[in-house]
């Protein structure tokens, strides 16, 4: 069930240049199913900016009715985000969308974990999860430069992980599409820029992928289509999915990204 609740803030830190980590206290969380699902946030009282923000969930206890976001300050409504602070109230709509299939990897099989930028905390979750489960996890995390890595040592707690660096001021130097070819695994869990979902598409036909896609958006729940995107079976039809409700995750081949 979706729920729309006005949440406190239980801490907000910077952990790298411009990323924040925001956790907040929840009852819908007992409604998440997946890792990948996301929330959509209004992030002032005030008439602007009217859209809410989607933000994905990065990690959640369902005991402690607690989520994690992790976000990059970008524009106006993510700057009013990081000027939030401990017992503050932020409204918030969620849990949205359909996440990643956990029950798609079995134990001893072996996934591998590519994300990209901002797109690298859902990740997160579903790698606890995939690890509880008996699947081996590998990560390959990919950032522009040194100075935007974050969480390094949360995956590497939970299995191999590489870094990638765009300008090689960390890490591999390089694209995570270029340490993929190093490695064998089973299936591919991706979120991240539509550049690097499109690579790991094409370049990996005979794998199980499952992709995280990120659109514009506005309702966040089905109702105003400013997400769609054309299904690939049918190319020249007026079918559509919408990113909001039918994703934010997908199989390969289902949409055209
Ligand atoms: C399902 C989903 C999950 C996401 N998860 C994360 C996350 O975990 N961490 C994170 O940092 N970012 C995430 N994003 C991207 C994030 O929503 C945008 O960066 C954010 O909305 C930008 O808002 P802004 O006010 O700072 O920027 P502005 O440019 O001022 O935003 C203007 C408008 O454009 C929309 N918009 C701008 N960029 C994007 C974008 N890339 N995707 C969707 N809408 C956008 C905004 O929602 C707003 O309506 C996610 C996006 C989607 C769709
Ligand atoms: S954001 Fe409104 S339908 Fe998807």
């Amino acid at each position: 069930m979706i729920m729309k609740e006005i949440c406190k803030v239980t801490s907000q830190r910077e952990i790298a240049a411009n990323i924040f980590e925001l956790k907040v206290k929840a009852d819908f969380v007992k409604e998440i199913k997946q890792p990948g699902q996301f929330v959509h946030i209004r992030v002032s009282n005030q008439w602007d900016p009217i859209l809410r923000r989607p933000i994905s969930i990065s990690s959640y206890s369902k005991e402690n009715h607690e989520f994690t976001m992790i976000y990059r300050r970008d524009g106006k409504g993510t700057a009013l985000l990081a000027e939030k602070t401990p017992m503050m109230e932020l409204d918030i709509l969620g849990p949205l969308g359909n996440g990643f299939p956990v029950d798609e990897a079995s134990a001893g099989e072996t996934a591998l974990l590519v994300g990209g930028g901002i797109g690298v905390p859902p990740l997160y979750e579903l790698s606890k999860q995939l690890k509880e489960k008996g699947v081996q996890v590998i990560h390959i995390l990919g950032f522009q430069t040194a100075s935007a890595v974050f969480y390094e040592n949360e995956f590497l707690e939970l299995g191999e992980t590489y870094v990638t660096t765009v300008d090689g001021s960390y890490g591999y130097k390089g694209f995570v599409t270029d340490i993929m070819k190093t490695l064998s695994f089973d299936m591919i869990f991706s979120c991240g820029p539509t550049p690097m979902l499109k690579a790991i598409e094409e370049g990996y036909p005979e794998h199980k992928v499952f992709l995280s896609l990120e659109e514009r958006m506005g309702c966040g729940v089905g109702a105003c289509f400013a997400c769609v995107c054309k299904k690939k079976d049918d190319p020249n039809g007026t079918s559509y999915k919408k990113v909001c409700t039918d994703g934010p995750v997908f199989r390969a081949g289902e949409v055209f990204i």
